[in-house]
C-alpha cells in the first residue's frame, strides 16, 4: 500500500479465502431501504470483491450466500434471497465465463426450488472446464448439517463393509464433506463486526486465519480485500507447531 509501511506481496496471497457477507440489512436501515435493498447492493459488491479477488490471485473465493438457518427470516426476505441468487446466476453467468471463473456450490441443493437448483447446476456445469478463480457459493449451507451428513455416509459405508472404524481418520472425514475437492481456507473475512463463525465451516477453519472487520458487507471493497490481505501476510502460521 503506497504512503505506509505495510507492503502487499503477491506471492503470499492467500490461495483460499472465505468470506462471511454480514451487515447488508444494517446497510439498508441506516438508509431507511428495506433489508432486500441491503441485500441487492450485496450482491453488487459480490462481484466487484470477485474481480479483486481475480486481480490479487487468490485462487479459491467461498462465500456464505444462504445459511440452513436463513429459512427462519421472514418469507418475503427468503423469496428475496432466493430471488437475488437467481437473479444474480442470470445475469453474471456469461460474464463470469468469459473471466474463466469455475462456479462451484457447497450445501444442500435438494430442498431448494426446483428452477433455482437446475440454474445451479447449469452455472456449475457451464464453467467446470474454467481455469481461473473459484468462485464458491455455500448456498443452503450449515456446517453441522454438513457434518451430520459425512456421518452418515460414512456410517453407511461401515455398516455395507466397505470401510473400516479403524480407518477412519480426518483426511478420510473430509472426503465426506461438499469441501472434498478443495483446500481448508487460508483467510476467512466476516464483516459487520460480528464476532462469530455461525456454523460456516468448522471443520475446515482449523487452521484459517481469521480476520474481522466493522465495514458492513455492501461497504467493503477492494482496498479493504487488500487490508485483510495485508494483515493475512503479517501472521505467523504455525499449524500446532512451533
Ligand atoms: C448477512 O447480512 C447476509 C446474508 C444472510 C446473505 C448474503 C447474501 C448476499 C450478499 C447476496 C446474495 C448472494 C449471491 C451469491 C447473489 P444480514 O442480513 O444478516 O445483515 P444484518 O446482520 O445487518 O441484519
Amino acid at each position: 500500500m503506497e504512503g505506509d509501511f505495510v507492503k502487499f506481496e503477491m506471492d503470499k496471497v492467500p490461495a483460499h479465502v472465505a468470506i462471511i457477507m454480514d451487515g447488508n440489512g444494517r446497510w439498508a436501515k441506516k438508509r431507511f431501504l428495506p433489508r432486500i435493498a441491503g441485500h441487492k447492493k450485496g450482491s453488487e459488491n459480490l462481484r466487484a470483491i470477485l474481480n479483486a479477488a481475480g486481480d490479487f490471485g487468490i485462487k479459491c473465493l467461498t462465500v456464505y450466500a444462504f445459511s440452513t438457518e436463513n429459512w427462519g427470516r421472514p418469507e418475503d426476505e427468503v423469496n428475496g434471497l432466493m430471488n437475488l441468487l437467481r437473479f444474480y446466476i442470470e445475469t453474471e453467468l456469461e460474464e463470469l465465463n468469459k473471466k474463466d471463473v469455475r462456479i462451484t456450490m457447497i450445501g444442500e441443493l435438494s430442498n431448494v426450488a426446483e428452477d433455482l437448483r437446475k440454474s445451479i447446476i447449469n452455472a456449475i456445469e457451464y464453467t467446470k472446464n474454467n481455469k481461473g478463480l473459484r468462485f464458491n457459493i455455500a448456498f443452503n449451507y450449515g456446517s453441522r448439517s454438513e457434518m451430520v451428513r459425512a456421518i452418515k455416509l460414512i456410517s453407511t459405508e461401515v455398516a455395507n463393509n466397505n470401510l473400516r472404524i479403524d480407518d477412519i481418520n480426518d483426511k478420510i472425514v473430509s472426503e465426506y464433506l461438499y469441501t472434498n475437492d478443495m483446500e481448508d481456507p487460508d483467510l476467512l473475512i466476516r464483516t459487520s463486526g460480528e464476532l462469530r463463525i455461525s456454523n460456516f465451516l468448522l471443520w475446515q477453519l482449523a487452521y484459517t486465519e481469521l480476520y474481522f472487520t466493522d465495514k458492513l458487507w455492501p461497504d467493503f471493497g477492494k482496498k479493504d480485500l487488500e487490508e485483510a490481505i495485508v494483515d493475512f501476510q503479517n501472521r505467523k502460521r504455525r499449524f500446532g507447531k512451533l
